[in-house]
């Protein structure tokens, strides 16, 4: 069994030990109806690179996710950028695909999996849509393509599946094909907007590793936002850390309680863990700012 830590330094570096970028973003700015929302922002994600982004509700982390995923068409909001390239190709201006989510390159699944989905089509004929019609040129190698995508996300009887539409399946079944869906198309990176908000902890977690290992597998990089700095320490290589529209720290996911960001210190200190549970309350962000600022 490989252990999470054997899992966790797999993002690829090129020979002079640099993880060679995936996606450059320089200066992104985003804004809704005139008012700057995402103040211009520059990050770097490796190839394989697992990067997490985290803040409270409302800092700009599914706006910066949409941009990339070309989900801010003109009309809801404007996106501008020095850079926005994926593999060294600018990311074309045209609209994504709303069912599954993607453009070129880039797939993006959300916390619920029905959004992600087409309720009226089978499972196998969306996954059929998606694999690259060069590679996959007859109805038989599609069928079997597409049952082993649904193989290697746990499916143990994928014919079934194939033949279902969404709403037949289970929550979690449903989770697991739109994973599957997801990265049929072989995307670069995949982004996950909160996938597991709706999710218990421990479903979380197991979803997460799901998550982890299919991208590994499939040699994408992985960006997810999750409002749990837990998940993200255990999960990323690298974090963003948000905070009122801009990125306030970047931080190895190894070096987390080294952030010196009073902002991402409140963050890891919010969070619960087995000590502060006997605690009588739990800290929250606003009592740790303060604290952090009048020391
Ligand atoms: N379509 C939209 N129209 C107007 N304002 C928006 C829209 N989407 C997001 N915003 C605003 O942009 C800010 C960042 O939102 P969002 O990116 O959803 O944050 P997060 O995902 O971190 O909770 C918020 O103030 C939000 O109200
Ligand atoms: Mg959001």
């Amino acid at each position: 069994m490989t252990t999470l830590t054997d899992q966790v330094a797999v993002a690829e570096e090129d020979v002079t030990g640099t993880v060679a970028p995936v996606l450059e973003v320089t200066d992104l700015t985003i804004r809704y109806g005139g008012v700057e929302k995402v103040h211009p922002t520059s990050f770097t994600i490796g190839r394989r690179e697992r990067v997490a982004i985290v803040g409270e509700s409302g800092s700009g982390k599914s706006s910066i996710a949409n941009a990339l995923g070309g989900f801010i068409p003109p009309g809801v909001g404007e996106v501008s950028a020095a850079t926005m390239s994926l593999s060294g190709r600018s990311l074309p201006a045209e609209k994504a695909q709303r069912i599954p989510a993607r453009r070129q390159g880039i797939s993006m699944i959300f916390q619920d999996a029905m959004s992600s989905l087409d309720p009226i089509w089978s499972v196998g004929s969306q996954l059929a849509a998606v694999l690259p019609k060069s590679r996959y040129g007859s109805r038989k190698d599609r069928v079997a393509a597409a049952e082993a995508r649904l193989e290697q996300v746990g499916i143990v009887e994928p014919r079934r599946v194939m033949s279902s539409v969404p709403g037949q399946l289970s929550g979690g079944m449903r989770q697991r094909v739109m994973m599957a869906i997801a990265l049929a198309s072989e995307p670069e990176l995949l982004i996950a907007d909160e996938p597991t908000s709706a999710l218990d902890a421990s479903l979380a977690v197991s979803v997460m590793e799901l998550m982890t290992g299919l991208t590994i597998e499939n040699g994408a990089s992985l960006v997810f936002i999750t409002h749990d700095i837990a998940l993200a320490r255990r999960f990323a290589d690298k974090v963003l850390v948000m905070q009122a529209g801009s990125v306030v720290e970047t931080i190895a996911a190894a070096d987390l309680d080294h952030a010196t960001h009073p902002y991402t210190r409140g963050l890891l200190e919010c969070m619960p863990t087995l000590s502060s549970a006997q605690l009588e309350r739990l800290p929250t962000l606003d009592t740790v700012m303060r604290e952090e600022t009048a020391a």
